[in-house]
């Protein structure tokens, strides 16, 4: 139902001290030539540290972000082809929920007013329908109808991510890409959060896009998970094989397991950085397992088992 091809999303950063000595602005490849396909009802996880591009690939998937290059094609149509009427259904079935949700509802807005506007900006139902509409996407995340005249600093964090869900379902999307939808919650929450988010899944065969750093919500949740860094996707596999499977070496490190005598020393700065021009594997600067090769051509992803992509000239059963 949604396709992903050759995304290519790079940002110019300006040094405006330096350029006057003539340095060349700086471009970073957020999103490097990515692709994949999620199919209807599936719960797909985007996995990576800090910088790698998820939150940019999530904008352009929403069309808030224009790519550099590449297509995103939604029931086969490509979204930034879309005429205005097209456009507004397909803000209407593809629906965010963003990391700061603890902001998104207006702190000067009562839950109600925050719930029921989306409805009036697509002109969606009658005031009565609208607030029947409204209680029931509170039962479907499990919050109490009297929450409605409430101001959101008068909830809980769990409470403002469930809101936040709730101001998503009013509009009956097919598809909720959640970014980082359970950063700063404490263990028993997250967890709340996440059955939720399966629930959901599972009841209305919702589509899915999970944005996270948090690897134990993508084992949980994800029925396929793509693992970027610098902007790309290096590793693209079934959830379930996640765990025990994963062959690229950037997996593994998040997965904290040893590589080839590597261990993780606490300097995540270099696993953060976003894309930088250039030849080569853009993990091959800090692989444990890089030959010389690395630095000279860039993996593309391949196919290793049935439904297991890895982009790595090396995989770690060689
Ligand atoms: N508007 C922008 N202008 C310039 N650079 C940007 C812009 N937005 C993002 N970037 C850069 O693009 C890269 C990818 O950023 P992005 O926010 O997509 O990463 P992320 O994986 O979502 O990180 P996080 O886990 O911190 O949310 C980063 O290097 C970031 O600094
Ligand atoms: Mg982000």
């Amino acid at each position: 139902m949604l396709e992903v091809e050759r995304l290519n999303k790079d940002f110019v950063v300006r040094h405006n001290f330096l350029a006057r000595f003539g340095h060349p602005d700086h471009v970073i490849h957020a999103v490097n030539d990515v692709s994949f396909k999620i199919k209807k009802g599936e719960i797909f996880g985007i996995a990576g540290k800090s910088g790698s591009g998820k939150t940019t690939l999530g904008k352009i998937i929403l069309r808030l972000l224009e790519p550099t290059s590449g297509s995103v094609l939604y029931k086969g149509q490509n979204v930034f082809e879309f005429n205005p009427d097209e456009l507004k259904d397909y803000r209407r079935q593809v629906q965010v929920v963003f990391q700061d949700a603890d902001s998104t509802p207006d702190p000067r807005q009562k839950l109600i007013t925050a719930l029921e506007e989306p409805l009036l900006v697509h002109r969606i139902a009658n005031k009565s329908e609208r607030r029947a509409i409204i209680e029931q996407a509170l039962e479907q995340v499990n919050l109490p109808v009297s929450l409605v005249d409430r101001y959101p600093s008068a909830l809980s964090g769990g409470q403002r991510r469930r809101a936040a869900l709730a101001r998503a379902l009013v509009l009956k999307p097919e598809v909720i890409i959640a970014d980082e939808p359970i950063t700063g919650l404490d263990p028993v929450v997250s967890a709340q959060i996440l059955s939720l988010l399966l629930k959901l899944n599972r009841e209305f065969n919702l589509t899915l896009i999970i944005i996270t750093h948090d690897l134990g919500a993508i084992n949980y949740l994800s029925d396929r998970v793509a693992v970027m860094y610098g902007g790309k996707i290096v590793e693209l596999v079934d959830g379930n094989l996640f765990e025990s499977s994963s062959l690229h070496p950037y997996t593994r490190f998040l997965q904290g397991v040893s590589v080839g005598g590597f261990q993780d020393n606490g300097n995540t700065d270099i696993h953060q950085r976003s894309g930088v021009a250039g030849e080569g594997c853009i993990y091959a600067g800090v692989c444990p397992r890089a030959k010389p090769e690395c630095f000279d051509v860039s993996p593309q992803l391949q196919e290793l088992n049935p439904g297991h992509l890895v982009a790595c000239q090396f995989t770690l059963e060689q």
